[in-house]
């Protein structure tokens, strides 16, 4: 889109340090100025091209006192509807249980799939209100979010109605995926076929019908679930014209990343354990790397994805909370970006282009999210920071001064918002 001063500006950003996300680097630029018209951004500038009359034109200056303006953060995988806690499953694993034990004996996703069926639509809304909140506060304004804690029909449903309810709430775009294939509920209990079955007859039909996910996504998994019952659940959701995407390889190789490629799904997540052969077909199918490094952490896992390999190839990496009840109770990007750059080696533009441009390329919504260019949606944060390298460093500070979703000051809420020049 050009880059147009309008007539009207809603808000015009003046003194501000712009890290923009445009084109694959930070793009950074000092003494910036960024123009909001409605939900979208105008125009980005030098302060000094600003014409004469640039005061009558705007509804509201906001100086941003040398503070940095990036755009909001993307987080493009996180499971983050549900009820009960796993804090005794932590305790656990601090005495040397492993993540795999306590779900062979029936803790895991399975006891928060317990703890979910019973929980009422209301409660885990409230629930989900809370940690929304949380992400917004700490500089998230776009948010993908998996079912997986029903894992019967009408628990799936009820959780992405859920997200439902949570975008009519919240302001920040919520893209909801359906994951009913994240365990194997008790009812199948050595009939995986069977619940597969399940997935493809009854419930994604049902799901594309009532319109409430647009993309589906497998666990792919000795634990969970094989190529097999991966490659079936895939044909069927292709036919029905979701997307797909893939928790692939996390605890092992079992070759799901380079079936997901052949379905051209958007993401292949987790990633530990990707062997070079599918590594280049994500290269070939141009497959986003979600790197979770909050899971690793919590984990305690050895195996590292292969950052260099994704570098050559040119894959972009994508990073993302993952926040869930169990392997990856993580509330801040800014804690991610860390993880990032710490665990997995990545350089601090790297991470930062993966909490925000990668982030949406992974969600099919980089047209209109991840970075300050006109013509995307006004997304963005002020952060109190002295350079973005701020975010990679310090953990526990989550500097946002300011949250602005399409065009809104969102956080702080209500803004003391007044006009400064
Ligand atoms: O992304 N890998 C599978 N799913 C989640 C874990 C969810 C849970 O432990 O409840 C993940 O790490
Ligand atoms: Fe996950």
């Amino acid at each position: 889109m050009e880059n147009l001063l309008p007539q009207t500006i809603d808000t015009l950003f003046t003194r501000c340090n712009l890290a923009a996300m445009a084109g694959n680097s930070l793009s950074v630029i000092e003494n910036e100025a960024l123009a909001v018209s409605g939900e979208k951004i105008a125009w980005v500038g030098k302060e000094k091209d600003l014409p004469q009359d640039f005061g009558a034109r705007c509804k509201t200056i906001m100086d941003c006192q040398n503070r940095w303006l990036l755009p909001g953060f993307v987080d493009c995988h996180t499971h983050l509807v549900w009820a009960g806690s796993r804090s005794h499953e932590f305790e656990m694993r601090v005495r040397g249980k492993s993540y795999e034990e306590i779900a062979k004996q029936g803790g895991g996703i399975l006891s928060t799939v317990r703890a979910t069926r019973t929980a009422s639509r209301e409660t885990l809304l409230v629930f989900a209100s809370k940690r929304v909140e949380t992400l917004i506060r700490k500089g998230i304004t776009t948010l993908e979010i998996k079912s997986g804690y029903g894992l019967d029909l009408e628990t799936e449903l009820k959780l992405l109605d859920v997200m439902g309810d949570l975008q009519r709430a919240f302001p920040l775009h919520i893209e909801p995926t359906f994951l009913g294939a994240h365990a194997l509920p008790p009812e199948f209990c050595g009939n995986p076929g069977g619940y597969t079955d399940l997935i493809i007859n009854t419930m994604l039909p049902k799901v594309k019908a009532q319109g409430i996910a647009t993309a589906v996504d497998v666990f792919c998994e000795r634990m969970a679930f094989s190529l097999e019952d991966t490659r079936r659940i895939f044909e069927t959701a292709k036919a029905l014209e979701f997307r797909v995407k893939l928790h692939a390889e996390q605890f092992s190789d079992s070759h799901g990343a380079a079936l997901a490629s052949a379905f051209d799904a958007l993401s292949c997540d987790h990633l530990e354990y990707l062997s070079p052969s599918s590594v280049k077909e994500m290269a070939r199918h141009k497959v986003t790397a979600v790197l979770l490094p909050g899971a690793f952490y919590y984990l305690k896992e050895k195996q590292k994805p292969p950052v260099q390999i994704f570098r050559d190839l040119k894959i972009p990496m994508a990073l993302a909370t993952d926040l869930n009840p169990g392997s990856s109770p993580v509330f801040s990007m800014a804690l991610i970006l860390n993880m990032a750059c710490l665990l997995f080696g990545l350089t601090c533009e790297e991470a930062l282009l993966g909490a925000t441009l990668n982030g949406a390329w992974a969600l099919g919504l980089e047209q209109a999210k991840g970075s300050l260019e006109p013509g995307k949606d006004a997304d963005l944060v002020i952060w109190d920071i002295d350079h973005p390298w701020d975010l990679c460093c310090f953990t526990g500070l989550d500097p946002v001064d300011r949250v602005m979703i399409k065009g809104r000051f969102i956080f702080p809420y209500p803004l003391p918002l007044k006009d400064s020049h």
